[in-house]
């Protein structure tokens, strides 16, 4: 069964087809990085202006690539939110317009769930009850899944997410949009040796990042900070540590079989290493082209939606401020 899957939440614009929901035909992703990169962030207006001129060349390439027509579709996936909603409308509009016109079913999917599902197109399938760990730009969560669309939510962030954190913080050091690469890659050449505080908040699975953007802030306005690679490294470590730590404390309270890695920031080296060095339990990291905003992982998480009787009509609208749990 293939099913069309369409992204276009914040700044890409991503079409893709997937088969019985575990096999990629096609994943094409049209970036806004090099229009935003001069604002040092994603500008909402400009975005979704980009996508209405994206979207249907990155709908025919996919269908291109895939040697697939609309006849052989079985149902569109479509990101409803949470995203831009200017940037949502784009993508959901499209993806109902051709199931209005084809007469294929309509699956409306939230973004973070589609993250979740990159593991289910890595070549190996997740075992239930599993722990995600979910870190993108906009949101840092533990979820429980039990089962194909049971999620339950065991921590968050109290303030800023993982991703905005190593974007702020790449703007405190002066390196370049987006910022969790540019931090990355300024640690590779870096020694983790600030001592930055790290949030452990007690007796919960939540997360808070704020209060070390702020100390970093404070170190770099005192002078205190000689080399940006250092203080890259120290950054990046810190984060790390405790997205590490908290993920395997709760993966052990909820006696899950096994840990998924998911969303932009998963696509952090040090983040990918030490979570992997550390469980001991198998621990399931998507390559980097599925972390971080792709339709292809859309697409699968509309197809376990979609068998298990998932369908929207077509007044289903955009939802900017969904949450991983509705
Ligand atoms: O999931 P995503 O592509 O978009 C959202 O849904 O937010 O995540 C984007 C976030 C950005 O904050 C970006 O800086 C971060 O993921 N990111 C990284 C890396 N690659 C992307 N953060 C740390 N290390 C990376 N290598
Ligand atoms: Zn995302």
């Amino acid at each position: 069964m293939k099913i069309l899957g369409i992204e276009s939440s914040c700044d890409e614009t991503a079409a893709a087809v997937v088969a019985d929901g575990v096999n990629i035909l096609s994943n094409r992703v049209s970036s806004q990085i090099d229009i935003h990169s001069r604002y040092g962030g994603v500008v909402p207006e400009v975005a979704s202006r980009q996508h209405l001129l994206s979207i249907l060349p990155v709908i025919s390439d996919a269908l291109k690539e895939a040697r697939t027509g609309f006849d052989e579709i079985s149902a569109i996936a479509v990101t409803n939110g949470p995203g831009l909603a200017g940037s949502l409308i784009v993508g959901v509009n499209a993806a109902k317009a051709i199931a209005a016109a084809r007469g294929i079913p309509l699956v409306a999917v939230n973004h973070l769930h589609g993250h979740i599902y990159a593991n289910w197109l890595s070549g190996r399938i997740p075992e239930f009850p599993c722990l995600c760990l979910t870190v993108s730009g906009g949101h840092t969560d533990l979820v429980l899944m039990k089962g194909h669309g049971q999620y339950q939510l065991l921590g968050r962030t109290r303030d800023d997410a993982a991703g905005e954190a190593f974007d702020k913080a790449a703007r405190i050091l002066g390196l370049s949009y987006p910022g969790g690469p540019a931090i990355d890659r300024a640690s590779q050449d870096g020694e983790a040796v600030l001592d930055l505080p790290r949030s452990w908040i007690p007796g919960s699975h939540d997360f808070s990042f704020s209060g070390l953007k702020t100390a970093l802030l404070r170190l770099v306005e005192n002078g205190e900070v000689c080399s940006v690679n250092d203080a890259a490294a120290s950054f990046q470590k810190a984060v790390v540590d405790v997205l590490v730590t908290k993920t395997l404390n709760c993966a052990h309270e909820y006696n899950v079989k096994q840990i998924l890695l998911a969303g932009g920031v998963a696509a952090n080296n040090l983040l990918r290493k030490q979570l992997s060095e550390q469980s001991p339990l198998p621990v399931s990291i998507p390559p980097i082209g599925l972390c971080t905003d792709n339709a292809a992982v859309i697409a699968s998480c509309g197809y376990f939606r979609f068998i298990s009787g998932g369908q929207d009509r077509l007044d289903m609208d955009v939802l900017p401020a969904l949450s991983v749990v509705s």
